[in-house]
């Protein structure tokens, strides 16, 4: 049976919520979601949301800040649009009742907090739950909205893309790939259903679950990006992941991120005897852009030979510390360290994705009618390395712009013939007792995040990259040859995903040979000038999609007529 909607949001982050909030204003709303509707990397979004809300704040100032992160490659135009919108963006947040924290000594004020790379103190937060505070309004606002449906425990395998082409005896006059809609599991349900939609937007977050170490929870397996990848868009930039310097480092303490926000209030980096190594690294010492930290706290690992590092907040009021550090601080304590009185042990992990599917000033990939929006997309606001917060700001600033766009779109929509979908709605027979193979998912997962921890982490070498891409060709190789035959499941569709992805970021790392923002690579330690440029990578006419998922799902997706990877001004 064909679901049919007016708009197919893939995702309940911040993006997908927002962007389902306006466009049920003009039609009507599918938003799936491959766990429990709550499972988002917004949800464990710490720090805040960045926005000229203070006195001695200016949009200049914000751009300035974002423009010097990005390390050359910011789309200036992107910028500006985010920065001169966010306090817009913001005012939605605060009518929906988002409770952003107030001056203790005049409630008229927010509170902002500072993270690295900040010239001014801008970032709005709710204590260190942020993104559950966001979240869970924007949900509350969801479920009252008689014009969306949420479907959870529902993964997309693929989008359903129309070829359209017009020709002139043999010259070829249009050419363009329409999104039509995409299949999707029901993974209780154990079937594929078949939706329909005007709209489909990619709001998948981001892809940290590619590395052994990540502050993203298990749901962040880049699944858009495999989806965007093999429907034929444009990727660009996915040799930037960003790495947070500090997550707790604990046996027990599986993703936990130690905010940022914590050294804008004043918390020091340290090493095992107590010693301030930061001033070593940068003037801006603890408050330094992210990759500079990240990658002074792996140097003084790799030189002490030490587990981790420390941070070290203790000399703070201890009241000041746990009311402003509540989640933080009932999370230390829970595994016996008390952050008001001890330093607690950190390391860095994979946390952001800067690159993605490709797009425009309104959330538009390149192809017609498929959106991009939050982490999953690139859209030229964080270039070679993202300011701290800026992407809860991008996810609202871009939801709203797509809605904009479709917004002027429905009538049009709604008044055309459509070619017929192909519905390919199945009960699969799954059953996975009896499987002996499923050990080669569960390996194939491991064996990807160790490799692309040590061969295409933080510090990079040309042997290491050539090497990685060798070893991820292979194990793809292993999926498409040894894995058909075990049945339809979330797991395998993620692993497949996850091995693409580690592909292309593999690819795109090759191909930037510099050092500039988040890619460092010691054989290119330098910046270069003509590589002032985004890495574009999209799918080669002669790569074939062999999916163990058993429906033909991008139709006939149309092969790219140039080379499958280079640099390029979009
Ligand atoms: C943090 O709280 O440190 C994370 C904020 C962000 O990544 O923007």
């Amino acid at each position: 049976m064909k679901n049919q909607f007016d708009y197919l949001v893939v995702g309940s982050g911040i993006a997908g919520l927002t962007f389902a909030l306006k466009a049920a204003k003009s039609g009507s709303v599918a938003i799936v979601t491959k766990k429990s509707k709550l499972e988002t990397s917004t949800n464990y979004a710490q720090g805040g949301i960045a926005s000229v809300v203070g006195d001695d704040d200016s949009f200049q100032l914000h751009v300035e800040d974002t423009l010097n992160a990005g390390d050359g490659l910011c789309h200036p135009e992107i910028v500006e649009l985010v920065v001169k919108t966010g306090p817009e963006r913001i005012r939605d947040l605060l009518e929906l009742g988002v409770p952003f924290n107030r001056r203790h000594e005049n409630p008229e004020l927010f509170h902002l907090g500072r993270e690295g790379g900040h010239s001014r103190n801008r970032i709005l937060h709710a204590q260190d739950m942020t993104g559950q505070a966001v979240e869970k309004v924007l949900m509350a606002a969801v479920e009252e909205d008689p014009n969306i449906v949420v479907f959870e425990n529902h993964m997309v395998l693929d989008l359903i893309i129309q070829h359209h082409s017009m020709k002139s005896g043999s010259v070829d006059l249009y050419q363009q790939d329409i999104c039509r809609g995409a299949y999707v599991l029901d993974i209780d349900g154990d079937q594929i259903h078949t939706f329909v939609a005007n709209a489909i937007l990619l709001c998948t977050g981001g892809a940290g679950k590619v590395y052994l170490y990540t502050s993203n929870p298990d749901v962040a397996t880049g699944d858009g990006l495999a989806i965007a990848y093999r429907a034929g868009a444009k990727l660009a930039n996915l040799e930037f992941v960003q790495f947070h310097p500090t997550c707790l480092y604990h046996p027990l303490a599986k993703n936990f991120l130690i905010s940022e926000a914590v050294r804008g209030e004043g918390a020091r980096l340290i090493d095992k005897k107590g010693r301030a190594f930061m001033a070593k690294y940068h003037p801006l010492k603890d408050l330094a852009f992210r990759d500079i930290v990240a990658r002074a706290i792996d140097t003084e690992m790799k030189t002490s030979g030490d587990d981790c590092v420390f941070l070290d907040i203790s000399h703070k009021d201890s009241d000041f510390i746990k009311d402003r550090f509540p989640n933080i601080y009932q999370k230390c304590l829970s595994l016996g360290i008390d952050i008001t009185k001890d330093p607690l042990p950190v390391v860095p992990a994979a946390h952001y994705m800067c690159g993605g599917i490709v797009t425009n000033l309104s959330g538009r990939t390149t192809i017609q009618n498929l959106y991009a929006i939050g982490e999953c997309a690139c859209t030229g606001l964080h270039g070679a390395n993202r300011l701290a917060s800026n992407s809860l700001l991008e996810a609202m600033v871009f939801a709203h712009q797509a809605a904009n766009e479709c917004k002027t779109h429905i009538g049009s929509w709604h008044n055309r013939m459509l070619p017929e979908v192909p519905d390919r709605s199945a009960k699969l027979s799954n059953s996975h007792e009896g499987n002996n193979e499923m050990v080669l998912i569960a390996h194939n997962w491991d064996f990807i995040r160790r490799l692309m921890w040590n061969y295409v982490g933080i510090v990079r070498t040309d042997k290491r990259l050539a090497l990685a891409l060798n070893h991820i060709a292979q194990i793809r190789m292993e999926i498409r040859e040894h894995m058909p035959k075990i049945p339809v499941n979330s797991d395998l569709v993620e692993l497949q995903g996850l091995a693409l992805v580690a592909e292309l970021i593999i690819r795109c790392a090759i191909q930037r040979q510099e050092s500039r923002g988040l890619h460092f690579n010691v054989d290119h330690p330098g910046k270069d000038e003509s590589s002032l440029r985004d890495t574009v990578v999209f799918k080669n006419p002669a790569e074939e999609f062999l999916s163990s998922v058993p429906i033909k799902t991008s139709e006939q997706a149309s092969a790219p007529q140039s080379s499958a990877l280079s640099f390029q001004h979009r």
